[in-house]
This record gives C-alpha cells, sequence and structure tokens, in this order.
C-alpha cells in the first residue's frame, strides 16, 4: 500500500489508475482506525478496481478546540489496518496541503444541517463540506464510502453531491458495533472503563425503542417528547425543564395511551 502526503503524488498515482480504466473508491476518515472503518475499506476494496483511504483530521469541522486537539492520531497504526484491509493508497494530508489558504466557501442545506449536530455543533457541517468537496475534487472517486452511524453526516453529504451534480456515488454502510452493542467509534478510546460501562445504555436504549416498534400485537401510532407546559416536541434537552415522553398505541383494535415524565420542575 502506497501512503502520500500531497495532492500531487496522490494525483500522479490516480492518473496511472484512471488510463488503465481502474475504478477508484474513495474512503474518507479522520483516523485513529477501528473495525467500522475496515467495514468501510473492505465493501470498497471489493466494489472498486483502487481504494484510496483519506487520514486527515479536519480542523474547520471542530467547533470545540479542545475536541480537535484531543483527537487520537495513529497514523502508523492505521497504515497497518488499512493494509490488512486491501487498501490501495492512503492520502494522510497536512492541515497546509489541504487548506493553502483559509476555506471561505459555506455549504448550507437547510433543514438537514440546522438540526441535532448542526444546532449543537454550529459550522460543523459546513467544515465536513469543505473538506469532503475537496477531496471529492482532489481524488474523482466513482463511489465514496461513509458510515451510518453519522446519519445526518451522510444525508448531507447526499444532498451537496446532488446540488454540486458531482459524477459518483454516495454508499451508506451499516454501524458496526462491539459485541455488547456500543457502537464503534475513535472517541470510544477516550471513555474510562466506568464511561465504557455506563456508554452501553446508549444502545441499549436504542434497541430497547426498536423492541417496542415490533413488537406482537402493537401498533404504534405516535411517540413524542414534548415540553410537559406547552404540549409542543421539544428538539433540545436543555429547552424545558419538564420533558415528556407520550406515546398511543393500538393493542387490536384498542386505542392505549400513556406517559412519562423524563424530568419535572419542582413544585
Ligand atoms: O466522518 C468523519 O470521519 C469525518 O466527518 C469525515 C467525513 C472524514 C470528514 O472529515
Amino acid at each position: 500500500m502506497k501512503i502520500v502526503h500531497t495532492i500531487k503524488e496522490l494525483q500522479a498515482t490516480l492518473d496511472d489508475l484512471r488510463a488503465q480504466q481502474k475504478s477508484v473508491g474513495l474512503v474518507p476518515t479522520m483516523g485513529a482506525l477501528h473495525a467500522g472503518h475496515a467495514s468501510l475499506v473492505k465493501r470498497s476494496v471489493a466494489e472498486n478496481d483502487a481504494t484510496v483511504v483519506s487520514i486527515f483530521v479536519n480542523p474547520t469541522q471542530f467547533n470545540d478546540p479542545t475536541d480537535l486537539e484531543k483527537y487520537p492520531r495513529t497514523l502508523e497504526a492505521d497504515c497497518c489496518l488499512l493494509e490488512a484491509c486491501g487498501a490501495t493508497m492512503a492520502f494522510a494530508p497536512s492541515v497546509a496541503e489541504m487548506y493553502p489558504q483559509p476555506d471561505t466557501r459555506t455549504f448550507s442545506y437547510a433543514p438537514l444541517d440546522t438540526v441535532m449536530e448542526g444546532a449543537f455543533r454550529p459550522g460543523h457541517f459546513n467544515g465536513v463540506c469543505q473538506i469532503v468537496s475537496k477531496l471529492f475534487a482532489a481524488v474523482q472517486p466513482d463511489r465514496a464510502y461513509f458510515g451510518e452511524k453519522d446519519f445526518q453526516q451522510l444525508a448531507i453529504i447526499r444532498e451537496m453531491v446532488k446540488q454540486l451534480q458531482l459524477p459518483l456515488q454516495i454508499v451508506g454502510c451499516p454501524i458496526v458495533r462491539e459485541a455488547d452493542g456500543l457502537a464503534l467509534s475513535s472517541r470510544n478510546a477516550r471513555l474510562t472503563a466506568e464511561q465504557r460501562q455506563q456508554a452501553l445504555r446508549i444502545s441499549q436504549t436504542l434497541f430497547a425503542s426498536r423492541t417496542f416498534a415490533a413488537a406482537p400485537g402493537l401498533r404504534l401510532e405516535y411517540f413524542a417528547l414534548v415540553d410537559g407546559r406547552t404540549m409542543q416536541t421539544i428538539s433540545q434537552w436543555e429547552e424545558t425543564d419538564y420533558a415528556v415522553g407520550c406515546i398511543t398505541v393500538f393493542c387490536g383494535d384498542v386505542r392505549l395511551i400513556d406517559n412519562i415524565k423524563y424530568k419535572e420542575p419542582e413544585l
């Protein structure tokens, strides 16, 4: 596997591949690779003649400087994993290589990028679109692979590709989990043993909600997380001190309602 650090070196190899009519898959990553990334790379290797994996901790998508500083960087181990997965090339540029001058472009895909991560991490998706569009321009892949764990990111990238009319296919790949259900993430490396245990609640809660939706004999009409005073759906946990989950379910032809207070104000 070739490791290159500049767009010039990257494109020299890509030119050779293109001259031989080879198809190219791109797997954009920020490194600290794990089995989730490996599944993307293996899929690309299976579906393309050559696979380029970019390893770049993109500063423009971090709204928190401490998060950027603490993001794990493990280039040597990453390259071993990529070699074992059959990648053709690792592209690990410097910040100066990707941003020789500040990127002043803005990307806006409302309403996709105004909620959830877009609301909690201002500028995050703009930075993601800046770097992903640069990578697409540099590699010009036939297909690019993204994990479904970053579900909102995947939807925004699909929209960007559609609006910019880029001639490539975006392939979404399923979440990879530890045996106990925790979704794989480069950030898991920062969890203490106690936090690792606590984090299990995340997937357990999601799986429990899916079990409910598939429960025999029950048909969910709605579930809403609302402000207990206004009955309006809340989109941010901190926006109210009175959060109530309200549910309505048909059991056969019997319509049952229930609710649970997640937090309520002291009266
Ligand atoms: O999902 C990630 O790891 C990053 O957001 C990406 C797509 C590599 C862009 O930096």
